[in-house]
């Protein structure tokens, strides 16, 4: 058996958990709004037509935030066409995703929503298509009280009180080519700081994110961080980075080893803003919003084959296996280890599209990819400790040095717990990892959860929901002051000690 040695000392901290770091996203996009958060004609909706046995799912993994309408979908968006009377709402070709967008459901639905979900809206503008003038006024019509043009719509519209959304993004994935209205890193700065200038006199309670690269593979990535943040610092509080990984080539040893690119782009994506902020002599720290991230490709071959301009189809639906949940349990360790730098974090997405949550006509049910996410959000609150991990390594074919081992410690003064977050990569053996708990004199074991599957490729389906799910049987013992736990050979975990608890 290998083993390993975690190191943590209670003063040496990374820094304070944003509650929003396990937040989400809901893009007009398949069936993520339509038959997945909304489905009037469904025998779980709502009187809204909200899918309710969605909304239970979504409301466990206690997400903090929801990032709003896309992703590629805002690029094209009108959202004065998704407000008012549904009968007067219009179809609009959608060019982004080559569908039929009904505006059935818009922005006011999602913002009740929201409120039923137990969340926040995090809403982007588009700056593909259009530019100040829209932004501006949706500024106005979601966040104004009344007396004016576009909020005195919305109080019409039936919402008296503003939605006084707090987080917006400034476009989508302004330097991928496939996005509508791609820009150069020049020409997007300068339309940015503009918008957002506007957005902020409209309203200097809210906080602006500019898009960053839309992954670390990205010819552009570095200088359109250098370049986007050189003109907008003054402006914005967040730099966005988007990053999906997938397993193209049967190496598993290599997928799993992703996340050490995630936690490579993360620290140069810091860098740059440190650099800026250096050049400008400034005071103010630019944070990272990660707000689209997961595992994406088990669905790009079936996705070839969807008829275009139809409404709300199969897209990418990927079925998630058991490895997915390992790699998504490793990216969220290194979120967490970067915590003083990634503010906002939103899984991509939420139901449906790429999601953790699927529906169908008999109801929803949980991927494996559900459960990583789900206790990070309820237990990984709080402050991350600084994680040394001295573990044996591999050379992943790509991603080179890489810890069979990620693991973080986070401690909940507040709830009196110390958590600690695993991964054991080792598609071989198990490995004993020790921990010297002694500054954490009175804290007890309150459970070892394990997420483990021999078969790699094991799946949760609608006729077999929980092949994959987590099991409270993990091996861990603390004597002597030091802990003592058995990882299971590939294996997800988490071990919540609690003070005073056995
Ligand atoms: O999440 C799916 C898509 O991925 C988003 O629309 C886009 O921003 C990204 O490329």
């Amino acid at each position: 058996m290998k083993k390993a040695q975690v190191i943590i000392d209670k003063e040496f901290l990374v820094g304070d958990i944003d509650k929003r770091l396990y937040g989400s996203f809901i893009e007009h996009l398949g069936r993520a709004v339509y038959e997945g958060i909304y489905q009037p004609d469904s025998p779980f909706a709502d009187e809204q037509g909200f899918r309710k046995d969605t909304l239970e799912l979504v409301r466990s993994l206690r997400v903090p935030i929801i990032r709003y309408p896309g992703g590629n979908f805002v690029s094209g968006f009108c959202w004065e066409d998704s407000v008012g009377p549904k009968e007067k709402r219009p179809a609009r070709v959608e060019p982004a995703w080559q569908v039929v967008e009904t505006n059935q459901f818009g922005l006011n639905e999602f913002a009740d929503w929201c409120k039923k979900a137990d969340t926040e809206v995090m809403m982007a503008v588009n700056l593909g298509t259009r530019g100040i003038e829209d932004a501006k006024n949706l500024v106005e019509y979601c966040n104004f009280t009344g007396g004016t043009k576009y909020s005195d719509l919305r109080k019409l519209h039936g919402y008296e009180e503003p939605h006084k959304i707090r987080t917006w993004c400034l476009g989508n994935e302004m330097d991928g080519p496939w996005q509508i209205g791609h820009k150069t890193a020049e020409e997007y700065a300068r339309l940015a700081n503009e918008a957002g200038k506007v957005m902020k006199w409209m309203d200097s309670d809210i906080e602006l994110v500019a898009c960053g690269s839309s992954g670390s593979h990205m010819p552009t990535f570095g200088s359109w961080e250098a370049t986007v943040l050189d003109e907008c610092y003054d402006t914005v509080d967040y730099i966005s980075m988007h990053q999906y990984y997938g397993k193209r080539d049967g190496d598993s040893a290599n997928f799993l080893a992703c996340n050490v690119d995630l936690d490579e782009f993360i620290t140069n994506v810091a860098a740059i803003c440190d650099y800026v902020k250096g050049k400008k002599h400034g005071k103010k720290d630019i944070q990272i919003s990660l707000d689209e991230w997961n595992v994406w490709y088990h669905s790009n071959e079936a996705d070839k084959k969807i008829e275009k301009w139809v409404q709300a189809p199969h897209q990418i639906e990927d079925v998630y296996n058991f490895e997915d949940a390992l790699l998504v349990g490793s990216m969220l360790i290194t979120m967490l280890r970067h915590a003083d730098r990634v503010k906002i974090g939103c899984m991509a997405q939420l139901v449906n599209v790429i999601a953790p949550i699927m529906t169908s006509d008999t109801g929803a049910w949980k991927q494996t990819i559900y459960y990583p996410y789900f206790y990070c959000s309820l237990y990984g609150q709080g402050t991350v400790l600084n994680t040394i991990v001295k573990a044996p390594v591999y050379e992943a074919r790509e991603h080179g040095v890489t810890p069979y081992l990620d693991c973080v410690a986070v401690t909940n003064e507040e709830a009196e717990e110390f958590v600690i977050f695993a991964v054991n990569k080792d598609l071989e053996e198990d490995m004993e990892v020790t921990l010297d708990l002694r500054q954490y004199a009175g804290y007890r074991i309150a459970e070892h959860i394990v997420l483990h599957d021999e078969d790699l490729n094991a799946i949760n389906t609608e006729e077999n929901p929980d092949r994959v799910s987590p099991r409270k049987d993990g091996q861990s013992s603390v004597s002597d002051g030091i802990l003592t736990a058995i990882m299971k050979s590939k294996s997800w975990n988490m071990i919540r000690l609690k003070k005073g608890e056995q």
